[in-house]
């Protein structure tokens, strides 16, 4: 029987090019996985079909498309994608403290109308391809960009988001700084057993949930391999040996 303590923190990112890919992952892995995570390759290229797909499965899905605009559009959007029926979205913190507040009441009224449960918002700190020289030679901002993005996840968690999206390297810092209750989503999870791609600061499974990781993303990982149900399985007898988690 599949661990659903594991299945619950695992979100599968469906980065590939077409319907027909998207859907086969989902129809192949849906058992294994908490959450689908439809990014904006996927979204744009296919829209309603995909997600429409994934709820005829009964799976969660994930909405990552980072929304970043002026608090009334944000609010709206928002409302819609939890008509849409996204468990999870984000937002870029960037956008301010009002915009992550209109984000959450957009979601939250609009759950309330539909008697569910609000969605999971998730802040999106700074982007791990905005390095320190960028911070300074472009953004003219003369802060170090590990704490510029604690103070992003502390507006966050002001705003009302449920947590962040950040390295498994950030899980302990932010916990510490935020409390055990803000969620953290770790992408950059690699098994020992397979490539780092181009994922710089990578963690296994097991060292981010056992660094506090709330949810992980699995993507390459899983959807490159050539058995995908046998790398799942690999990965949750991994999580189950190490840190010793009861059904
Ligand atoms: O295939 P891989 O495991 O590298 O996929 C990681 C997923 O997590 C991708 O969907 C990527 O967009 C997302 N992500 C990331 N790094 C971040 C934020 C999101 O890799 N900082």
């Amino acid at each position: 029987m599949l661990n659903n303590k594991i299945k619950e923190k695992i979100v599968l990112a469906l980065d590939v090019e077409t319907i027909e890919e998207a859907k086969e992952l989902v129809e192949e892995l849906k058992d294994y996985t908490g959450t689908f995570k439809v990014g904006l390759q996927l979204f744009m290229g296919y829209g309603l079909e995909i997600v429409n797909y994934i709820l005829s499965k009964n799976a969660n899905f994930f909405l990552d498309v980072k929304l970043h605009d002026i608090p009334n559009t944000v609010q709206k959007a928002s409302e819609n994608i939890v008509l849409r029926g996204a468990n999870f979205f984000n937002v870029h913190c960037t956008g301010g403290l009002e915009m992550m507040r209109a984000a959450r009441k957009g979601a939250d009224d609009t759950a309330e109308k539909l008697n569910k449960k609000p969605p999971v918002i998730l802040g999106v700190t700074m982007l791990t391809s905005i390095s320190q020289e960028v911070m300074e030679k472009e953004f003219k901002v003369d802060k170090n960009v590990s704490s510029f993005a604690i103070s992003l996840a502390k507006l966050a968690k002001e705003a009302g988001l449920d947590g962040v999206v950040a390295s498994a390297v950030e899980v302990e810092n932010i916990k510490k700084e935020l409390g055990e209750d803000f969620k953290v989503l770790c992408p950059g999870i690699r098994p020992k057993w397979s490539l780092k791609d181009d994922q710089k600061r990578i963690a296994t499974p097991s060292e981010a949930i056992k660094r506090g990781a709330d949810y992980i993303v699995l993507g390459r990982a899983v959807t490159k391999a050539q058995n995908k149900i046998e790398a799942m399985e690999k990965i949750y007898k991994e999580i189950e040996e190490e840190l010793c988690l009861q059904h």
